[in-house]
């Protein structure tokens, strides 16, 4: 039973870069986890007591795939025997740093897709001789890819990286988005995200004062007032966020979204905001922007600001795409 398997360490896989991040976000957390061993993009705790795979219920932002360790091997085989002799089932990820990233090593026939409750064995490739092996169980929130990188590459037609962090959320969150959504994009322009939601369905109200791209345009409606029924359309709310009113946003939003160059204090207000204009709202994807990854300490006051306005499911989460971000998404 995996429930018994217990492991002295556990190990966190990250974008390089943000493993102090994601050391001060467990002591903010009183997790009481210490740290053991490091290298870039690879963290590992160690805690009182042993772990077991229920330790892993933590949402941990920084941490793109947290596991229950099994060791170290000198070769993959060596680390995929590990997995085996634990999980006999258990579907084996492979995962690699390589390029300066944590990638997740996507398999050329389509890897099977994980079910709740399923055990994934990870295989790490940290250098020639160096593979780590560990253990996690999926679940809601979980991204199903390798190493939490869900290895897409950018759509040829979009106008700004964005796509690929809509994109990369929508797949490691398992978000749907359909014919009956209605977003509102704070930060729209030139458009990634706004080409992103329309090919996946959904209807989008940009907010920026700043020119759109026109393989979004041609999907422009000029009134809010007389929006299509019978396909995706754009709606430009050409002005600051700040300036929004109800009527620009007309019934039906859905989403709030944000991907504003701004502070996480002034998005959150905004989205405060637009939830009490828009109340048809039941879900929040945002990109936060910080100055210093460390800013990560404040998460508490950030789910504190979105269960206020009556969210119940919050998660942060810096996807493979990210650099100083975070994507922050919250349910009703
Ligand atoms: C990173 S870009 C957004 C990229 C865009 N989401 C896409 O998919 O291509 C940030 C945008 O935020 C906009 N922005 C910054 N402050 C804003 C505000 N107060 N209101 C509306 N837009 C704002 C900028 O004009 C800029 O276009």
């Amino acid at each position: 039973m995996p429930q018994s398997i217990k492991s002295e360490f556990i190990f966190a896989l990250s974008n390089p870069g943000s493993e102090k991040a994601l050391k001060l976000e467990a002591e903010a957390m009183g997790l009481g986890w210490r740290l053991s061993y490091q290298r870039r993009g690879f963290v590992t705790f160690k805690a009182n007591a042993p772990f077991s795979i229920d330790s892993l219920d933590v949402a941990l932002g920084c941490a793109r795939r947290l596991c229950l360790s099994l060791g170290k091997s000198p070769t993959r085989e060596a680390a995929i025997e590990l997995i085996r002799a634990s999980q006999p089932a258990a579907i084996v990820h492979h995962a690699r740093f390589h390029e300066r990233k944590m990638q997740g090593c996507q398999e050329s026939s389509g890897a099977a897709v994980p079910k709740f409750g399923q055990i994934i064995g990870t295989v790490v490739e940290l250098g020639p001789d160096e593979f780590w092996a560990g253990i996690h169980r999926h679940a809601p929130f979980l991204s199903p890819y390798p190493a939490g990188d869900a290895g897409i590459a950018m759509a040829a037609d979009s106008p700004s990286r964005a796509w690929l962090k809509l994109e990369e959320a929508a797949r490691f969150f398992d978000l749907e988005f359909t014919r009956k959504d209605i977003v509102a994009e704070l930060g729209c322009a030139p458009g990634g995200v706004v080409l992103a939601l329309l090919n996946r369905g959904a209807s989008v109200i940009g907010v920026d004062p700043a020119k759109m791209a026109d393989v979004v345009l041609a999907s422009a409606i000029a009134e809010r007032e007389n929006a299509p029924n019978d396909r995706p359309w754009f709606f430009h709310c050409r002005k600051p966020a700040a300036l929004t009113s109800k009527r620009d946003l007309g019934q039906g939003v859905t989403w709030f979204m944000s991907d504003m160059n701004q502070s996480p204090e002034v998005v959150l207000k905004e989205c405060a905001r637009f939830c009490k204009m828009a109340p048809s709202i039941h879900g929040v994807l945002i990109t936060l922007k910080l100055t210093d990854l460390l800013q990560v300490a404040d998460k508490a006051q950030w789910f504190a600001s979105l269960a206020e306005m009556g969210f119940k499911t919050i998660r942060l989460q810096q996807l493979s795409v990210h650099h100083k971000e975070f994507a922050l998404l919250a349910l009703k």
